[in-house]
Formats: C-alpha cells, sequence, structure tokens
C-alpha cells in the first residue's frame, strides 16, 4: 500500500485568512506536498469579492514562506482536480458545529464521485475557531481593522476593495 504524498487544502478563500493558513501549514505537517486549491466558485451567491486571480495572487503571497506548498487555482469537480493533480486526499479545517454537516456532505459526495480520495479533517485551533472569510470582509467593509485576522497583502487588498 503506497502512502499519500500529495494534498489539497481546497476552499474559495474569498480571502485567505489566518484560520486557513494554520490549516495549510498542519497539513504540510502530515503530507511532503500540499497543493492550495482555490475554486472559481461561480455558483457562490452575490458573487465573490476578489476574482480568481486575485485568490489566488493573495494566497501564494501569504503562503511564499512555506516550502511544499503551492496555490493553483480550479474550475469545474474537486475530485477531477484532484486526479490532474495527482492528490491522494483534501484536508479541510473543521471550525464549530456548523461547518460538521456541510463538510460530511461534501465529503461524501467526494467519496461517492472517487472512493480513493480521502477527505481530511483538521480541527480548527481555538483562537480561529469563529474566523471566516465573510466574517473579515464584513468588517473590511465598514473600514474595521482586520489586521489580527489576515496577512498584510491581504488586509491591503481589502482595504483597497472597500476604499
Ligand atoms: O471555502 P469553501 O467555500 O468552503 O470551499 C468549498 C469548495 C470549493 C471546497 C467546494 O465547493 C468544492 O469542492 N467545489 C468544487 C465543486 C465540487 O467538486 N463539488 C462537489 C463536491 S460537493
Amino acid at each position: 500500500m503506497t502512502q499519500i504524498a500529495h494534498a489539497l487544502v481546497p476552499g474559495t478563500f474569498d480571502p485567505i485568512t489566518f484560520g486557513h493558513i494554520d490549516v495549510v501549514r498542519r497539513a504540510r505537517r502530515l503530507f511532503p506536498r500540499v497543493t492550495v486549491a482555490v475554486a472559481e466558485s461561480l455558483g457562490k451567491r452575490g458573487g465573490t469579492t476578489f476574482a480568481l486571480d486575485e485568490r489566488v495572487s493573495l494566497a501564494r503571497e501569504a503562503l511564499a514562506d512555506m516550502p511544499g506548498v503551492a496555490v493553483e487555482p480550479f474550475c469545474g469537480l474537486l475530485v477531477d482536480f484532484a486526479r490532474e493533480q495527482e492528490a491522494g486526499a483534501v484536508v479541510k479545517g473543521l471550525r464549530a458545529m456548523t461547518d460538521f454537516e456541510y463538510e460530511l456532505q461534501q465529503a461524501d459526495l467526494n467519496y461517492r464521485l472517487d472512493e480513493n480520495l480521502e477527505s481530511i479533517f483538521i480541527m480548527s485551533a481555538p483562537q480561529y475557531g469563529y474566523l471566516s472569510s465573510s466574517v473579515v470582509r464584513q468588517i473590511a467593509s465598514f473600514g474595521g481593522d482586520v489586521a489580527e485576522f489576515v496577512p498584510p497583502c491581504v488586509a491591503l487588498a481589502l482595504k483597497e476593495r472597500f476604499a
């Protein structure tokens, strides 16, 4: 039996937060190679605040100092992207119980589509338990300080977007 050498950390990352970065860092402790898979997420209600290429650039900048971590955009099904990337696992962070139902449904669907792709969950660090991209966007949209939640490049991009 071969061990899994490459895992995806998928998401919309609109924008990437310290909570995401913590999950990527911990996923990297489990797997020698991690690819952050930034979804086009066309179906998101109201669309995304940042375009796909902006979300990818911000994630690349935020994760630049993490060896063995790449950031790539994807469209379509996650299982297809995992096959294309030859990744054997998907890693997601779990915050409160509210994440569980949604993530279980995603994991169930992904298993039905490709039972060789493992879904692995990392329990969010307590300080990030209630941190989300939408909370960060909301604070930034009202001119609040988001330095505690996102890296400086993301804080600047949010400031410019909501100026
Ligand atoms: O950051 P998010 O919004 O929780 O990320 C959700 C994401 C992008 C990981 C999920 O919606 C996804 O995998 N989308 C790709 C489409 C897909 O494969 N759907 C089938 C699984 S439900």
